[in-house]
């Protein structure tokens, strides 16, 4: 492939020492004002994938912080979703202000150095179009415009939550059916949205809230759902509550408030400590973990990757599966008597364990291949 011409001799990669994570480093370049870090944690199953955030960490330590967690939430998520991937994720310390061609270049090169054990991709504060960039630096990315490309991974992602929220209804009801059934949408952005649709059309009784008051009102007109303030939003009476906004948000506080019998929807770390999974299954609400219910955005990016490349077909059926990874999830925490979000970590580490959906062949960066 070409790469745009770049001048490497800034670049300062800083290997750090982490337990339990198999790479992580510290990358900088000063004069394009790159401070960044690259965290693998498992790459047992496969390469690593997941992607860039850039966002203005207070500190190096915070930032680091995040990076970890984040990585090895991209192992649980790939090794349940059976993605023969394994879990890795970056961090850019920047305010989105000062993101500049440069910079991103700069961390281009710091992927190439890698050769393919981490594959990156969009996250918070970074857009298709820093995307575009980046691939012309490495091909080492997932999520560029072109004409196999998987595009926006929302629908995909709400697609998958659909299927779980069918899934907590069955395991709850043992009815998969969500007609006449009480869904509380929280979070109207790009995934939120999407599902509030999916529900409307499949015949849910909806409430939806947003912090965007305006945005609340206009989906509930839309919809003909109920609008609910998002300070009310958590305690709702209702079946299903979908939080699909930000993370923390299943904390020793808010649950003593629940008024639910599930929770499952798209946001990433709703927990905000592994205990809080033991307080919603002694109040007796059942929790669909976030990574096996929020995976259908990766499961559909990742078959850019294949030999045979992506196919919406393929990305759709693969999504889909959800719905049975959740129902396994639910009966290992059953048999076990443990809280489903602990099931879906012994589940993932255990397919790590035994090496179980390994990758078999390499992937394959249909884009660079394209433009080389
Ligand atoms: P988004 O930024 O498009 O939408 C988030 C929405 O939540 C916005 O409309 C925002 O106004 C609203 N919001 C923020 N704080 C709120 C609050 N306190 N109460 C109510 N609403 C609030 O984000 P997107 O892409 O829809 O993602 C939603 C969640 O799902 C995030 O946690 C994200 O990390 C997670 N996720 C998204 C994936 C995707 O494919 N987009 C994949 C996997 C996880």
């Amino acid at each position: 492939m070409n790469k745009a011409p770049m001048d490497m001799q800034g670049l300062l990669i800083e290997e750090l020492s982490v337990e339990g994570y198999e790479k992580v480093l510290k990358v900088s370049n000063p004069e394009a004002g790159l401070t960044g870090i690259i965290c693998i944690h498992n790459t047992v199953l496969g390469p690593a994938l997941g992607g860039i955030r850039l966002y203005p960490y207070p500190t190096f330590e915070a930032a680091l912080t995040d990076v970890k967690r984040l990585a090895r939430g991209m192992t649980h998520k790939s090794a349940v979703a059976g993605m023969g991937l394994g879990g890795g994720k970056s961090v850019i310390i920047a305010d989105s202000k000062k993101k500049t061609k440069e910079l991103l270049a700069a961390f281009a090169e710091a992927v190439n150095l890698l050769e393919g054990v981490y594959t990156c991709a969009e996250d918070v504060g970074i857009s298709p179009s820093d995307i575009n960039w980046i691939a012309k630096h490495t091909p080492y990315v997932v999520g560029v415009e072109h004409e196999k490309s998987s595009g926006n991974p929302s629908p995909f992602t709400a697609w998958g939550v659909f299927r779980g929220i069918q899934a907590t209804l069955r395991q709850i009801y043992g009815s998969d059916s969500v007609e006449g059934r009480e869904i509380v949408v929280q979070g109207l952005g790009n995934v939120g949205g999407c599902l509030a649709e999916l529900l409307f059309w499949h015949g849910a009784k909806l409430t939806v809230s947003d912090i965007d008051w305006d945005k609340t009102l206009k989906v509930a007109t839309k919809l003909g759902s109920t609008a609910c303030p998002a300070e009310d939003v958590l305690s709702i009476s209702c079946d299903i509550l979908a939080p699909c906004a930000m993370g923390g948000i299943l904390n020793a506080q808010t649950i003593a408030n629940l008024s639910c019998k599930g929770v499952a929807g798209s946001a990433n770390n709703q927990l905000l400590n592994d205990a809080d999974g033991d307080l919603l299954r002694e109040k007796g609400i059942l929790y669909a973990p976030d990574f096996v219910i929020n995976a259908g955005g990766l499961i559909n990016v990742a078959q850019e990757l294949e030999v045979e490349g992506y196919h919406p077909t393929k990305g759709r059926h693969l999504v889909d599966k959800i719905y049975d990874q959740l129902i396994h999830v639910y009966e290992l925490a059953e048999k076990n008597q443990i809280s489903t979000s602990q099931a879906a970590i012994s589940l993932a580490e255990y397919r790590v364990k035994y090496e179980i959906g390994k990758r078999g062949a390499s992937p394959v960066y249909h884009h660079a291949l394209k433009n080389g």
